[in-house]
């Protein structure tokens, strides 16, 4: 693995750390009150970040893997709000239509995905499938030159926001996981019902919605994939969704670490400043041993995947390692700043309540352990 980025990336890593720091940083106030942050990602289009790997004649911006995963990172340092609409949008949305999809669906989606004017979700969850997700009971049956949709789903990450939904269904019940089929569904299809918006711990700006299909009638022509391919379309995208994932949390980790040495060089307390007490300087050490180990996996995962190489493991390993990272980091963090850290006066109680959904969703970390297991 080559560790030094080209030139292409590290313009995309300025690039997008201008921009959050110009655009998003002053924005942050108004997510956490629960504004979605729709003119930042409207200008997001404009710079190409809301197609970044996807090819030119799709409309994308043609770049690497890797220069995505950086994007990510970058928003994700100032906002990991921001960072999870780009990967949701990106990785699981417009990539599998781009994989998986027929020229027509291609032609029809990608560029107004790519260009930032759609937005994407992934609908893959239901109350009662998580991470047994062969297990949805969402129904497709066809009718005609149509699927009748019927079913619900849950914890959708821009749900409501979106434009177009992958979603996933039941075609063949009794085939199991190869009875799933994906579907691209337009908001506007009637039948389709945002449900309950989820009032959540952190990433306040981030909306994550339920969604009731009752009677959706999906033209045939939308189905993605063959019948019974859905599984394994959910499954590819997710390898890819979990480094974006993971570089999300990596983003949390960097910044927490980042406040927690500058607030400790500052702090005075017993003659000098904290950072010189060897208890909180052995603390920082930690987390940036910790920080560096998770950013070699989740490059690592990005390097194979840049140059097509099977990922799996690795995005799960990212994904494992990245997020404990991020939660343990961001703890850290706060106790570094003792009582000021816990109020919201400084950015650490923020980074603390978005790190612990990163060990959540995409896949568990218990997920991710199995996913690891089964590979060795
Ligand atoms: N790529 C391609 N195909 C894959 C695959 C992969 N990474 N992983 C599995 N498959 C295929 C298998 O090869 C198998 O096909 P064959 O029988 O033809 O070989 C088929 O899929 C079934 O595989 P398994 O038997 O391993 O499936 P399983 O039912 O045991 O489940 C699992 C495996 C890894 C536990 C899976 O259910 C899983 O990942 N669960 C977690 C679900 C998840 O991540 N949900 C995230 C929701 S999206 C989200 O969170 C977005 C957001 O809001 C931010």
């Amino acid at each position: 693995m080559n560790l030094k980025f080209t030139e292409e990336q590290e313009m995309m890593r300025k690039m997008v750390r201008d921009f959050a720091n110009n655009e998003i940083a002053p924005f942050i106030e108004n997510m956490e009150r629960g504004e979605f942050p729709r003119e930042i990602l409207r200008k997001m289009g404009e710079l190409g970040l809301m197609g970044i790997p996807v090819p030119e004649k799709y409309g994308g911006s043609a770049m690497d893997f890797t220069s995505y995963i950086i994007a990510i990172n970058e928003l994700s340092k100032v906002s990991a709000t921001v960072g999870v609409i780009l990967s949701v949008h990106t990785s699981v949305c417009t990539n599998p239509i781009v994989y998986f999809g027929t020229e027509e669906q291609k032609n029809k989606y990608v560029p107004k995905l790519a260009s930032g004017e759609y937005l994407g979700a992934f609908c893959l969850t239901e109350p009662s499938s998580g991470s047994d997700a062969a297990s949805l009971k969402s129904r497709a049956v066809k009718k005609g030159d149509h699927y009748v949709i019927n079913g619900s789903k849950v914890f959708i990450t821009n749900g409501g926001e979106a434009d177009v939904y992958i979603v996933f269904a039941k075609t063949n019940p009794e085939l199991g996981s190869k009875g799933i089929s994906a579907f691209i569904v337009e908001k506007n299809t009637p039948g389709f019902i945002v449900g309950k918006d989820e009032k959540k711990m952190g990433l306040h700006g981030s909306r994550t919605v339920q969604l009731t299909f009752e009677d959706m009638h999906v033209p045939a022509e939308n189905l993605l994939g063959a019948e019974g391919e859905g599984f394994k379309i959910a499954m590819a995208n997710l390898d890819v969704g979990r480094i974006g994932i993971a570089t999300q949390a990596l983003g949390i980790a960097e910044a927490a670490l980042s406040a927690a040495t500058t607030y400790a060089m500052d702090r005075q307390q017993f003659g000098k400043p904290i950072a010189r007490q060897q208890g909180i300087g052995f603390k920082l050490a930690d987390m940036a041993t910790s920080v560096e180990a998770a950013r070699l996996l989740v490059y690592r995962a990005a390097y194979l995947r840049t140059h097509g190489l099977k990922c799996t493991m690795e995005a799960s390993m990212a994904k494992l390692f990245s997020t404990k990272t991020a939660v343990e980091v961001t703890t850290e963090a706060i106790q570094v700043f003792g009582g000021y850290g816990y109020t919201e006066d400084y950015p650490v109680e923020r980074y603390f309540r978005d790190a612990k959904i990163t060990e959540i969703y995409e896949g568990t970390s218990e997920i991710q352990r199995i996913v690891i297991s089964k590979h060795l």
